[in-house]
């Protein structure tokens, strides 16, 4: 660790680099953490070609990708339509100049406004998911004159300035104080939210369905009561879509599944095409007159670049499709059946299946039972992770384009996985 390693380094014969020595370069000079941790549990994996639902590593072995990153390939890797938007865009654009008025954010501004509830006709583009929260949380904050924000325990926001206040000790402590006015609040219990909403609040940030706190599904009244608690006392509901946007739930939003109106939306991952980094931050009319009178109060130089604008125009156009949303919600009713079988058959596991479209979790009795899962499913070529705020559950989110087919395939994968983990053979 920390020893350099010279790039040619790892070159082999005829100066063709040897793959196999790919961690080592990256132990040197990248993540020396990453890298122990995954040897230490067999899991090294460096990502070689890839294509639709399928991650091939550098040494030959086949992987379902069934996390996509938290949506990230919702549209499988390296998808043909677009690779062509962003191809095409590069015949004429670049990453634009956030000074100055750009076609492609007006476009992608407007198809977004034609696709979220009726006044949340604005958007301020980024790169990452937690500039998106962190721009959501200063708008509130700035339209409000109030500075307390608060969120789910175990939610996640992002690594970045604002964002990383909502989220939990462990991300955070390390960094001395953060900004003042964060507490977290359970997710789901309108009580604790209706105890936490005060005159002080300007307002409450959750994910619609938080994958690191466990795929955690709320009632169908939950967001409705939150939205009423956050009104009456004056402050905004940010919903995070950062996971759950375009089309993973089997709606376009996620909060679509819960009558409510959120008044700032975050956007990311899923929104790249896991082609080209862009996030957005949508929000109603009503604060529009924020950004008028300073327009320059917040900036990205890169955020919303004009060929990332094109790339996700095509993801929206594909994304927002009702035949697609169908799929979405037929290959979830699909995997959810099949899962829950399984678990039926291998009742040693405690499997609990859970989540809303392809955006769901597999609870196991226990952290040890998920964490072990995670490696034997690896093994039978099944890419999962763990929620980092309740490791007893694997996240289980396929590409939105997975076939019955190959969905069948993952499923005898999984099941030879579960009879493997429970002895049965
Ligand atoms: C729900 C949610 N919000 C925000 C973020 C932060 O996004 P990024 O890593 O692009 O900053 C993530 C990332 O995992 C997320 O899952």
């Amino acid at each position: 660790m920390g020893k350099k390693i010279n790039a040619s380094a790892i070159n082999g014969t005829a100066g063709v680099p040897d793959q196999n020595k790919i961690p080592d370069l990256y132990a040197a000079h990248v993540s020396p953490g990453k890298v122990d941790l995954y040897r230490k549990y067999g899991l090294v994996l460096v990502p070689g070609k890839r294509g639709g639902c399928i991650l091939r590593s550098i040494d030959g072995k086949s992987y379902y990708n069934c996390h996509c990153n938290g949506g990230v390939f919702n549209l499988g890797h390296r998808n043909a339509r677009v690779i062509g938007a962003l191809t095409s865009a590069l015949r004429t654009y670049d990453i634009g100049n956030h000074h100055l008025i750009s076609g492609p954010r007006a476009r992608l501004a407007a198809m977004l406004a034609d696709t979220m509830p009726r006044g949340l006709t604005q958007t301020v583009f980024g790169v990452g998911g937690g500039e998106a929260v962190d721009l959501g949380i200063k708008l509130a904050r700035g339209v409000t004159g109030r500075h307390e924000i608060i969120s789910a325990r175990g939610g996640y926001h992002g690594h970045t300035g604002f964002a990383l206040a909502t989220g939990d000790k462990k991300y955070r402590e390390r960094f001395g104080p953060m900004a003042p006015g964060f507490r977290q609040v359970p997710f789901n219990s309108t009580e604790a939210l209706k105890r936490a909403v005060s005159a002080k609040t300007a307002a409450v940030i959750f994910e619609t369905v938080p994958a690191t706190a466990g795929i955690l599904v709320p009632d169908r009244g939950f967001f409705t009561e939150a939205q009423r608690i956050c009104r009456a006392a004056g402050a905004l509901l940010i919903i995070d879509e950062i996971q759950t946007g375009f089309g993973r739930t089997g709606k376009l939003w996620g909060f679509e599944h819960f009558n409510v109106t959120p008044d700032i939306v975050t956007l990311g991952k899923g929104m790249s095409g896991g082609i080209y980094p862009i996030s957005a931050t949508v929000f109603h009319e009503r604060f529009a007159p924020f950004f008028k009178k300073d327009p320059f109060i917040h900036i990205s130089t890169f955020g919303g670049s004009e060929v990332g604008c094109q790339t996700a125009i095509e993801v929206l156009s594909i994304s927002r499709e009702q035949k697609f949303l169908d799929h979405v919600l037929r290959m979830g009713g699909l995997f959810k059946r099949g899962l829950q079988e399984m678990g039926e058959q291998s009742p040693g596991l405690g499997l609990q299946v859970r989540g809303l479209g392809l955006m769901m979790g597999m609870k196991f009795k226990d952290e040890t039972t998920a964490l072990f899962l995670v490696k034997v499913l690896f093994d039978n070529g099944i890419y999962v992770v763990y929620s980092g705020n309740d490791p007893s559950v694997i996240q289980f989110l396929p590409p939105l384009i997975i076939t019955e087919q190959e969905g069948d395939r993952v499923l005898r994968r999984i099941e030879k996985s579960f009879r493997q983990m429970a002895g049965t053979k």
